[in-house]
């Protein structure tokens, strides 16, 4: 049981031996997630796109393969992450494909209006103030261009104690439906769409800068 909670707390800024090895889990965990909220949104060749929250990098592979001759960036607080992403996209990283930056997603050290697409995740619950940090990726995208939340962690109503224990744990909280799109209405996005998966708590957002 310490083991597993030593992984768990790791979700949240990925350090040392047990980050490592939870930045591998997440790397195949989030998979079929993260290709499951990908297929909410267009990604054209030449796209111009941010992976926030990167964690092991395997999202910004996935963009990197979908944008042709466009380019893809990362970022994480972690500096682990950073290491690890580079090292995974480490083919698009020499070719400059992919960049893979240290920073907070308070604080996007991108120009306003830079990317189409701007994903993130399983990370939007550690966010430290969540509608200053939406507003903050709205700033750096481009009119038109999109917002993809992606989580695992849907609130349940038949089950309301289904997160207790990760939840009191990590300090953080299970999202609902409503309440990703009140703040994604609140930060001036436009366009709010969200979609569940039967069978499972996994929910997607997609919202656009008008
Ligand atoms: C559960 S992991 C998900 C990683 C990756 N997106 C994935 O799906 O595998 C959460 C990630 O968000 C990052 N993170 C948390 N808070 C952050 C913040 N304020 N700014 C940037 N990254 C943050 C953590 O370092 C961690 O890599």
């Amino acid at each position: 049981m310490k083991k597993y909670h030593k992984l768990t707390e790791n979700a949240v800024k990925p350090t040392g031996f047990w980050g490592r090895l939870m930045i591998r889990s997440m790397n195949k965990g989030h998979h079929a997630l993260t290709d499951w909220g990908l297929s909410h949104i267009e990604i054209s060749n030449g796209f111009r796109a941010l992976d926030v929250g990167c964690g092991g990098g395997k999202t910004v592979a996935k963009l990197c393969d979908r944008v042709g001759s466009g380019k893809v960036f990362g970022i994480d607080y972690s500096p682990l992450c950073v290491k690890k992403s580079l090292t995974y996209n480490r083919k698009n990283v020499l070719c400059e494909k992919a960049d893979i930056r240290q920073a907070s997603v308070s604080a996007l050290p991108f120009e306003d209006d830079s990317f189409d697409v701007v994903t993130a995740v399983e990370t939007y619950y550690f966010w430290p103030d969540k509608l200053t940090d939406l507003k903050e990726i709205l700033r750096t995208l481009k009119h038109g261009g999109t917002l993809l939340l992606v989580f695992e962690m849907l609130q349940s109503e038949e089950d309301p104690d289904r997160w207790k224990a990760v939840e009191e744990r990590l300090h953080i909280r299970a999202v609902s439906e409503q309440e990703i799109r009140d703040m994604l209405q609140h930060a001036g996005y436009h366009s709010i769409q969200t979609d569940t998966k039967e069978g499972t708590s996994w929910l997607c957002a997609t919202a656009k800068k008008e």
